[in-house]
């Protein structure tokens, strides 16, 4: 029997070919798994009128992590004509699977490593190495949204009907998982050497829902004295994040703003193509890249599956095949700075399997 089960999630758009690519590099590394498919996306939705079906749930339940590529997360205008007759008119709502998993599994922490490779012709600069963790369960995404905004809101501003013309999202924070995901970032950058952490918020406008996650974050400052907090708002951050990235170091953050930035970091060494995830929980985590579906190349098979392949290094890392991910992370490396194999992201030719291949012939 093998050692790990890995929950294998190709789901749609590009997911499937750089999910390919992955398995020819973790098959060269020798990680002693055995891969239990699962049906995820937009073909779910068409099939079941559900994206993330109960049995899925039960799969991911089975295994020791998952690895998930990409699913829909807007779906086209004419999603519900496309359902089955059998499920429209009940009320089914197309939700992302993705965040279903993330709240479903209190998958607090989205870990998500920002590296400028040498040779990588997209580093805006060279050094680059931040590292951000993001909140992963509520936030802006706890899903508390109307398409009608509450009466208060009206009378507040001396409007007395109800408007169509208005909608409301609700932001949650906890203290509780403010906590978890300040704890991973401070066991993080002393597991890693690292010296400082930057707390990203918009307590000035946000002040309660930040104010609380910042309450929590400087609490948990204090019982890791050897880390150095600082604070920073977020406009701010995009802004110097630009400017000069070499100063940054961990990043600590809610949900939306973890999303904004970390696509924001992802621009600096190269774009999405070099942007792994990790949703990590207690007991279980999840492993994505973090571009999304990419409609636009899906079927092609020129997405650049580096981004796949980093994420499952730190699986093998989670999984604690700490060697395994390093070796992986090192390929990737030096198949980068060789810069033979180029997908079109990086200016070349190749194709994901390519790149795939290039990866796992250095591991072999
Ligand atoms: C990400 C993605 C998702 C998010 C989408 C696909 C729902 O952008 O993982 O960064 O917003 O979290
Ligand atoms: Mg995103």
């Amino acid at each position: 029997m093998a050692r790990y089960k890995i929950a294998w999630l190709p789901g749609d758009g590009i997911g499937p070919e750089v999910l390919d690519a992955v398995r020819t590099v973790l098959d060269a590394s020798g990680l002693d798994a055995e891969y239990m498919p699962g049906d995820i996306g937009w073909n779910m939705w068409l099939a079941e009128g559900n994206t993330l079906p109960e049995w899925t749930v039960e799969l991911l339940k089975r295994s020791d992590c998952a690895f998930f590529g990409a699913v829909t997360s807007k779906p086209p205008a004419d999603a519900m004509a496309e359902l089955p007759r059998r499920f429209r008119g009940k009320g089914i709502k197309y939700s992302s699977a993705l965040i279903r998993i993330r709240q479903q599994f209190d998958l607090f922490t989205c870990l998500r490593p920002c590296k400028a490779f040498p040779g990588n012709p997209g580093n805006l600069k060279e050094g680059i190495d931040i590292v951000i963790f993001r909140e992963n369960t509520e936030g802006i995404y706890c899903g508390a949204e109307w398409p009608r905004v509450p009466q208060e809101f009206y009378a507040a501003r001396g409007m007395e009907r109800v408007s169509p013309n208005a909608a409301v999202s609700m932001r949650a924070i906890t203290r509780r998982a403010s906590q978890n995901i300040a704890q991973a970032a401070f066991e993080f950058a002393e597991k890693h050497g690292r010296k400082k952490i930057r707390a990203v918020h918009k307590a000035n406008v946000l002040r309660a829902t930040d104010g609380l996650f910042l309450d929590a974050v400087r609490e948990m400052a204090r019982e890791h004295p050897k880390i150095r907090l600082e604070e920073m708002y977020i406009d701010n951050c995009c802004l110097q994040l630009v400017l000069d990235p070499l100063k940054f170091d961990i990043i600590l953050t809610t949900n939306l703003f973890g999303d904004i930035i970390s696509d924001l970091c992802a621009g600096l060494v190269g774009g999405l193509g070099f942007a792994p995830s990790a949703n990590i929980g207690r007991k279980w985590a999840l492993f994505e890249p973090a571009h999304g579906s990419a409609p636009d190349i899906a079927g092609k098979g020129i997405a650049n599956p580096i981004a796949a392949i980093l994420s499952a290094a730190m699986m093998a890392d989670w999984l604690g095949e700490r060697k395994k991910g390093r070796d992986i992370e090192a390929a990737v490396a030096d198949v980068i700075k060789e810069g033979k194999v180029r997908t079109p992201d990086m200016g070349g030719k190749s194709t994901t399997m390519e790149m795939g291949r290039a990866v796992a012939g250095r591991l072999r």
